[in-house]
């Protein structure tokens, strides 16, 4: 049984396709990487993935339940989390903070001011901190160690790490990112992949989709490939398949001409 599924799935913004009858699945444990040109409907998969678009046509299920029409709050409630391309902290909160944002709202409630602080408050407070503060250390010894910093405060390359974690602090079935390792230098992407591998081992049965550009970081993660062009799935498989792909190798040869 598929973790999460969607059956000819279909996004138009007026005259343009930006999703065309995508038919995809992702088992769990499963760790598929996204490539494919600029444009090509990368990030709008994910955002029918997650509800912030409802789908022009197709469906979506999820542990086999039907989840097209759901809203982002109640796919994140059934266990799909994300980051986003742009990224989105927190600015004025710190790291950990930053992490228990990513919790279920019952466990955040303190962060948002709460007035009366009851016991069952401070103990979910507790709670959460010592949750937060396992996601970190779990992902990256050096965000522990700079709990207290402000977000904003941050070099870009740990923002980016701290948006995984805010993600993976809601125990998420399925997370995906979309270009974690943008902005990176050939460094810190490859210690952001020893981070994913480590959350990996950690918990086996996590399940991630990954939109990546950085190729060396596809190939050291993926146990499977897809290239979107067009709103289309043109190749799917192991790496060494995709990038050899002629298809794949003529959409981004396609992409340097246009640009050029
Ligand atoms: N809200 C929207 N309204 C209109 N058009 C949109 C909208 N969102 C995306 N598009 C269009 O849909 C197409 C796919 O965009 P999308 O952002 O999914 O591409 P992508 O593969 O993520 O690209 P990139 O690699 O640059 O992030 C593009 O032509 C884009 O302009
Ligand atoms: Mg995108």
């Amino acid at each position: 049984m598929a973790l999460l599924r969607t059956e000819a799935l279909t996004m138009h913004f007026g005259g343009l396709t930006a999703i065309s009858n995508m038919d995809f699945q992702i088992d769990k444990g499963e760790t598929v990487a996204i490539i494919g040109p600029n444009g090509s409907g990368k990030t709008t998969f994910f955002n029918c993935l997650t509800g912030i678009y409802i789908p022009s046509a197709g469906k979506i299920y999820f542990n086999e339940q039907d989840i097209t029409d759901l809203s982002p709050d109640q796919k994140f409630r059934l266990g799909i989390a994300r980051t986003f391309q742009n990224g989105r902290l927190f600015w004025g909160l710190n790291v950990l903070e930053n992490v228990m944002m990513g919790m279920h709202s019952s466990h955040q409630s303190f962060l948002l001011g709460a007035i009366f602080r009851t016991a069952k408050n401070r103990k979910e407070e507790r709670d959460a901190i010592k949750k937060a503060k396992e996601v970190l250390e779990f992902f990256s010894k050096d965000l522990l160690d700079q709990q207290g910093k402000l977000a904003k405060n941050l070099s870009y390359a740990d923002r980016r790490r701290l948006e995984i974690c805010r993600a993976l602090a809601a125990d998420p079935q399925l997370l995906l990112l979309d270009e974690p390792a943008a902005g990176m230098d050939p460094l810190e992407t490859e210690e952001l992949m020893q981070d994913i591998k480590r959350i990996k081992q950690h918990n086996p049965d996590l399940t991630l989709i990954t939109i990546e550009h950085d190729m060396k970081f596809v190939e050291g993660l993926a146990d499977r490939v897809l290239c979107f062009n067009y709103g289309q799935k043109i190749a799917e498989g192991t790496f060494a398949e995709v990038s050899s792909d002629p298809l794949v190798i003529s959409a981004y040869l396609g992409e340097e001409e246009e640009s050029a």
